[in-house]
């Protein structure tokens, strides 16, 4: 019998997930604008009661964030491809059992800038390290902790790095990552939208185009639905209401809110409820 490669908590508890968290996922290229969109959605689902942990890879843990030093000061680039996808997979493992898992069984709604499919993508697709390895090594690291969803924000990588140079200031070099030039920027963004392709269950592309409040509002409207399934399903609650255009309502919105039949009727008078 196979032996499984590793137990993450959630394997143990995969029959039973009433009160775990949700876990969401941003992905994209370089200056998509995931940072400014994490800190949104975080504002807005505690406005509506949740507990949110936002984190990060690489790093998001002690163990994560001394092999993301190693990672992003481009010290393990001459190791290759492989040696940076395993680094990366260690970090990631130890920010699971660390961070993520912990938050997801205390109910909490766990944010990642970025997780596995950043691997997939930067050092599989883009990388040309072989999908097999970089899979292996998923099975390893994140042993069943898969985020129930993934934001993906879809923008032209000319823009993206513009952004980026903008962010970090002409005068900070690039990070490892960020030095890579068009051609590979291009082909991640590809990456990430032939990931989208073949698991649509878990993934949205939201155009990271616009403001940030017209990116928001987009994902917004994208996760919506899901959201709720999720949250019903695992008696989340919090004080929230999702009428069918009104998603989001805030927490104290939905503490003023008269009964159901009432709520009808007093929209229909007031002209709310849009
Ligand atoms: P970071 O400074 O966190 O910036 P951003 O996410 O805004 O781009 O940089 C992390 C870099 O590491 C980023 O260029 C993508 C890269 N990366 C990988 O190559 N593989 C991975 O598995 C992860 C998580 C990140």
């Amino acid at each position: 019998m196979t032996q499984p490669l590793r137990q993450s908590g959630k394997s143990q508890t995969a029959s039973d997930q009433s009160g775990r968290g949700v876990f969401i996922t941003f992905e994209g290229g370089e200056g998509a604008g995931k940072t400014s969109q994490i800190r949104l959605l975080t504002q807005k689902l505690e406005e509506l009661g949740l507990s949110v942990v936002t984190t990060r890879e690489p790093g998001g843990s002690p163990g994560g964030e001394a092999i993301r030093h190693v990672l992003l000061s481009g010290a393990a680039e001459i190791f290759g491809g492989e040696m940076e996808a395993i680094l990366f997979s260690a970090s990631r493992s130890d920010h699971i059992d660390l961070v993520i898992e912990p938050a997801l069984k205390a109910g909490k709604v766990v944010i990642s800038d970025r997780f596995f499919d950043s691997t997939r993508v930067y050092q599989g697709i883009s990388g040309k390290v072989d999908m097999a390895f970089i899979k292996l090594l998923e099975q390893i690291a994140c042993a069943g902790t898969i985020p129930d969803f993934t934001i993906i924000i879809d923008l032209d990588p000319e823009e993206g790095m513009a952004r980026a140079r903008k962010r970090r200031g002409e005068k900070v070099e690039p990070d490892r990552f960020e030095k890579d030039d068009l051609k590979d920027q291009e082909s991640r963004r590809q990456g990430f939208l032939q990931i989208a392709r073949e698991e649509p269950e878990r993934c949205v592309v939201v155009s990271g185009k616009g403001t940030e409040k017209q990116v928001h509002a987009r994902i917004c409207l994208a996760i919506k639905g899901r959201l709720e399934e999720l949250i019903v399903a695992r008696r989340l609650g919090g004080g929230m209401e999702f009428g069918k255009k009104t998603a989001f309502k805030s927490k104290r919105a939905a503490a003023k809110r008269l009964p159901a039949k009432q709520t009808k009727q007093g929209a229909a008078k007031s002209g709310r409820g849009k």
